[in-house]
């Protein structure tokens, strides 16, 4: 115990003589989340990274969103705890690949739109970026003109054509933790919790999505929750998520949901980040995220374009 608390001074000592922000996702653990200066989704992230005026950017989440950060500030050091917290998505689309792809449908003429959980390599190679938060907005500025291709994830894809009626091709990646998730294991945790509303990620498969009353980032969950007329909450998403769901909504019974395996799910590179390795990164300033300039300038022009369309 005595540790766990000089580990937190240590960190927020730290933190303060190197000018730093602790930027933490909504997965991390409950100490990371309870020692940063932000906590939220990908796109409260990439604002708040953006609007900082610290020296260094810690960031407490996976690969892509520290590259996120990195994009929008060249001049700055960006570390992130854990270098190997990588992201399934940002693996199911390699960029040779996506260029590939690209140049044998060169015909077609795409508007290719990336979810935020892809490399930075994929982000250059498109015109616009979204995240779970404003997929919808993003999609319906689209020209209307252009076929649209929706990089990398096919779930979080096929959920926007839903709501928007646009007709998009999909790349077929997809988040291993929310295709845990099945049809079965929501309908038996509502049998326990008859009176219970289900609040999941799009990023889950249509068949759990379909059982959902209300489907959205993990930052508009928190919402959600405290809005709700009901106590019992099932929370379809990653099991970091419960920590802030508690911690804003004390009077709600927040359940998360389970998968066939697990009473919940947890990402395995979101975990890879711990207090010691928050620490020791403030402390030696590795690992840090870098980037080649020209590609960065590329990716971090469909970047802006989200932020200014998001607006
Ligand atoms: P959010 O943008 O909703 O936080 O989701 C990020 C993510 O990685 C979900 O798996
Ligand atoms: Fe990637 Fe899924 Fe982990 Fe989110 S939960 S970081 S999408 S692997």
């Amino acid at each position: 115990m005595l540790a766990a608390l000089d580990l937190k001074e240590e960190i927020l000592a730290l933190k303060k003589a190197r000018n730093a922000v602790i930027l933490a996702h909504n997965y991390q653990t409950g100490d990371i989340q309870d020692v940063a200066d932000y906590v939220g989704d990908s796109l409260g992230l990439a604002y708040h990274a953006k609007a900082t005026d610290a020296d260094v950017i810690v960031f407490c989440g996976v690969h892509f969103m520290a590259e996120t950060a990195k994009i929008v500030n060249p001049g700055k050091i960006v570390v992130l705890p854990d270098a190997d917290a990588g992201c399934s998505l940002e693996q199911s689309c390699p960029a040779p690949q996506l260029e590939a792809f690209l140049k044998a449908n060169a015909e077609k003429n795409y508007y290719v739109i990336a979810y935020i959980n892809c490399s930075g390599g994929v982000k250059a190679l498109c015109d616009v970026i979204c995240t779970s938060g404003n997929a919808v907005k993003i999609v319906n500025q689209a020209p209307a003109d252009r076929p649209i291709l929706f990089v990398p994830d096919e779930n979080l894809g096929a959920w926007v054509i839903e709501q928007t009626g646009r007709k998009m091709d999909l790349w077929k990646g997809n988040c291993y933790v929310h295709v845990e998730f099945t049809r079965d294991s929501i309908n038996r945790i509502k049998a326990e919790f008859p009176d219970a509303l289900v609040v999941a990620h799009p990023e889950c498969p249509q068949a759990v999505r379909l059982l959902a009353d209300e489907v959205c980032s993990t930052e508009k969950m928190i919402t959600f929750c405290k809005n709700a007329p009901v106590k019992d909450i099932i929370v379809v998403t990653e099991s970091g998520m419960l920590h802030r769901l508690r911690k804003e909504c004390p009077d709600k019974n927040l359940i998360p949901g389970p998968t066939d395996r697990c009473a919940c799910a947890d990402c395995r590179y979101m975990k890879m980040n711990t207090m010691q390795k928050l620490r020791d990164c403030l402390d030696t300033l590795q690992p840090r995220v870098e980037m080649e300039e020209s590609l960065r300038a590329r990716a971090e022009v469909p970047l802006l374009r989200m932020l200014e369309q998001s607006k």
